[in-house]
């Protein structure tokens, strides 16, 4: 599947769709219509048993994918007669998983969207209503794939790392315009990068001489300054860190998880699999503070109930790939799964 560069719905810092882009798009979907050639693969979904097993989807369920990418996962519920939801705020996954599971369009509804958004969205159904939800957080492997998207430290590309058109910044304007102090933090925070103060002030030395727009600039950059230890790319940390600032991805998951408790219905599931620490730190507190019964405070006198006990845990630890099939798909390797049942408990709202 080719890759097209994003445009921006502000205009601001888009880059056009060129029109060469969009007809071989199509051409692909011509071929793969014409029964010549198949659709190129987009990602390879993780954990698939895992999911199926948890999601455990029935006909006439309806089931929120707030990362549709490619759509895997999102196969998985059609053919179990499950309506899907698919939610996506990059508009190529939207493309290509409308086009490849076409099959199936009377039961796939796709948005274009934030999956923090999942309550809001005009067709959605009502809150309390959805048996199940799944967020596959991180990038698919066909953004990561395309240099023209400008997430990958290996391909030389513009530097974007925008999901969607929706993203607040490109991954350009935050090394050229942040403060050092701020490019310092997020690489120590969201990257966990022990060298982070040296990378940030190196940053702002060469962009004084000369503003970042490539990738390969920035990590040539980042190579040049600390050298290579291991087998791991020196700018690995840094390029996570700015994609996950670009698109707000903790702000988000932690808005998506709130909204997920509010459109599922008692028994209903919620699957979440992260690839980074921090996230499944998030998932983790967040599904095991909403688990509990009861809370307890030292300057209380005896434990109170717990007004957010709105989700039963089937299992209290992360759920990991199979050596098997991290064979076969090195990416599931730092995949955690983590699942969650809601209650009965409404939610009140103020
Ligand atoms: C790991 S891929 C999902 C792959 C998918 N499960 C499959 O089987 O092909 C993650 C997807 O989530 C999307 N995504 C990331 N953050 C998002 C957000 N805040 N709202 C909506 N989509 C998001 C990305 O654009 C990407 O397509």
């Amino acid at each position: 599947m080719p890759c097209v560069a994003i445009a921006d719905a502000t205009g601001l810092h888009g880059h056009d769709v060129p029109q060469q882009e969009d007809a071989r798009f199509s051409m692909a979907e011509r071929r793969e219509e014409q029964g010549t050639a198949p659709l190129p693969p987009y990602h390879l979904p993780v954990l698939p048993a895992e999911i199926d097993e948890w999601m455990n989807a029935q006909p006439g369920d309806a089931i929120i994918d707030g990362t549709l990418g490619g759509g895997g996962h999102t196969a998985l519920f059609l053919e179990k007669g499950a309506t899907v939801l698919g939610i996506d705020r990059d508009p190529e996954a939207i493309h290509y998983a409308t086009h490849r599971l076409r099959s199936f369009s009377e039961k796939l509804h796709t948005y274009q969207a934030n999956y923090s958004q999942m309550r809001e969205h005009p067709g959605l159904p009502a809150s309390g209503k959805v048996q199940g939800i799944l967020l596959d957080l991180g990038v698919s492997s066909h953004q990561l794939d395309c240099a023209e998207r400008g997430f990958s430290f290996q391909k030389d590309g513009p530097l974007d790392m925008r999901m969607g058109p929706n993203a607040v910044m490109t991954a350009a304007d935050f090394v050229n315009d942040s403060s050092e102090q701020e490019i310092c933090q997020v690489l120590r925070e969201w990257g966990e990068e022990p060298q982070a103060r040296r990378i940030a002030r190196l940053i702002v030395d060469r962009r004084a001489k000369q503003p970042f727009t490539r990738t390969s600039d920035l990590a040539q950059c980042i190579e040049n300054s600390i050298g290579r230890h291991g087998r791991t790319h020196p700018a690995t940390r840094t390029f996570q860190a700015i994609r996950m600032r670009v698109n707000e991805e903790l702000s988000l998951l932690h808005d998506a998880l709130e909204a997920a408790l509010h459109c599922l219905a008692p028994g209903g599931r919620l699957l979440v699999i992260t690839f980074h620490s921090l996230e499944d730190r998030m998932v983790k507190q967040f599904m095991q503070h909403r688990a509990k019964p009861f809370i307890d405070d030292p300057t209380w006198p005896a434990p109170r109930s717990n007004p957010e006990h709105f989700l039963d845990l089937p299992t209290r630890k992360a759920i990991s790939a199979s050596s098997a099939e991290i064979a076969t798909n090195p990416r599931a390797r730092s995949a955690k799964l983590r699942v969650a049942l809601r209650n009965c408990q409404p939610i009140r709202t103020p």
